[in-house]
């Protein structure tokens, strides 16, 4: 019997208990849950609820934790003790995983333990573990992903419902997909967070969040969207990690794309990753990427594994240096900006176009992976930021593009 000791009960963990109860074929029950808030009314039976962590930590009956709370330190100190008092653990908590991945994979040695997290990456789609089981066979050498449930869901209502960013915000919050500060969702914090799960699964390379590249969609306004529509295209928030000759490029970007690409479809809280492998070719995994009973599922998957002795198998055999990434690589990039020092900040390699109206101000052209952070970090943190595809958006070299008749005062969506 799998005596389950459970940390939170928000979206995902009621998800959780409901689904338990209707799965008897497990054969796990939760046998206490921690919480904080002691006057929060709760729906289910009071008694089951604790305040301190150590009732779970210290009951020798409790089998299993799983930690499902928002606060990324109070996580991994449950993490700590648990798997210290001979508890494996399993967690969706992507941040708490992206910041001490290298760390927990110590400690599962150390204790001779596992640590599973399905959940902790888009959502119900199984990708950990089909990475771990099924394409480390193949080569894999490019991950694509929509890894954003709220992201994906403003970015669907404001290109096809024509919905402002807060007004899709709000709706993202009250279905349960935003996370509680939703400023990791909208700035690509949180798919920052599973691009670097998936980088240490797929490639072995073990990285700091703070390393990795991201731009999120806080800054996207009616100019972008008609741009992209102009060109028959959409806006999508993509992570990216593949080959390049010198290495794993990775990255969290906005990226306008066309109908032929397999993300344009994904819509709403929907996640999806593509994979390409030396021999597989190309597959996509679809899937609700937020959400409690979705990201329940997986969950689920996770304690059915456990009871079956499930480790990663793959993993802590093949962790390559950090200087396996390539932050050389140039992107082709659309930096709609608003001032000079802006642009400056972008120490482009290459301008293949760009425009200055009264409304709105942008440059396309190439720039390297290592100058978009370093972008970031100065002025360029107030710019829209998307990569392009490479051969969709026909710009003629250095000729400004005479568009500004054809598109409407630019105001902002916000
Ligand atoms: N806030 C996250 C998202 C929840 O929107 O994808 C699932 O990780």
């Amino acid at each position: 019997m799998i005596q389950i000791g459970l940390f939170g009960y928000g979206c995902v963990g009621r998800g959780l208990y409901k689904a338990l109860q209707q799965t008897p074929q497990l054969n796990a029950t939760i046998k206490k849950i921690v919480v904080k808030n002691k006057l929060k009314p709760r729906d289910i039976n009071h008694e089951l609820f604790a305040y301190d962590k150590e009732e779970i930590l210290n009951d020798r009956e409790i089998n299993l934790v799983i930690e499902l709370i928002d606060d990324a330190d109070g996580a991994f100190k449950i993490l700590t003790v648990a798997l210290q008092n001979g508890k494996p653990v399993i967690s969706a908590n992507k941040k708490m995983l992206a910041n001490h991945l290298e760390e927990i994979l110590l400690l599962q040695k150390k204790y001779n333990l596992p640590v599973l997290y399905e959940a902790a990456v888009a959502g119900s789609i199984p990708i950990i573990r089909s990475i771990e089981e099924y394409y480390n066979i193949d080569t894999i050498t490019h991950i694509n992903g929509i890894l954003n449930g709220t992201t994906n869901y403003i970015l669907t209502q404001c290109f096809k419902e024509a919905k402002t960013f807060e007004t899709a915000l709000k709706e993202a919050q009250l279905k349960g997909f935003a996370e509680s500060n939703p400023t990791m969702d909208i700035e690509a914090f949180d798919p920052t967070f599973k691009l670097i799960l998936l980088l240490a699964h797929a490639f072995g390379v073990v990285v700091k969040p703070e390393d990795v590249l991201n731009f999120g969609i806080t800054q996207l306004t009616l100019f972008d969207i008609q741009f992209a529509k102009e060109k028959k295209q959409t806006i999508k928030l993509i992570a990216q990690a593949y080959q390049t000759d010198k290495g794993i490029a990775a990255y969290v970007l906005p990226k306008f794309i066309g109908e032929q690409h397999p993300l344009y479809n994904i819509h709403e809280e929907f996640n999806a990753v593509e994979i390409n492998g030396s021999f597989n070719d190309n597959q996509l995994l679809k899937g609700k990427g937020a959400g409690g009973f979705p990201t329940a599922a997986a969950v689920l998957a996770d304690i059915f594994a456990l009871s079956n002795q499930y480790r990663y198998p793959y993993l802590k055999q093949q962790l390559k240096p950090v200087n396996f990434i390539n932050n050389d690589h140039l992107l082709k990039i659309y930096v709609r900006y608003a001032t000079d020092e802006q642009f400056e900040a972008f120490h482009f390699h290459q301008i293949l176009a760009r425009y200055d109206g009264n409304a709105y101000r942008y440059a396309i052209g190439y720039i390297t992976i290592k100058q978009l952070i370093q972008a970031k970090l100065n002025q360029g943190k107030g710019a829209f930021v998307a990569e392009i595809e490479e051969t969709p958006i026909q710009i003629n070299s250095g000729v400004k593009i005479p568009i500004k008749n054809k598109l409407p005062a630019v105001e902002s969506i916000h």
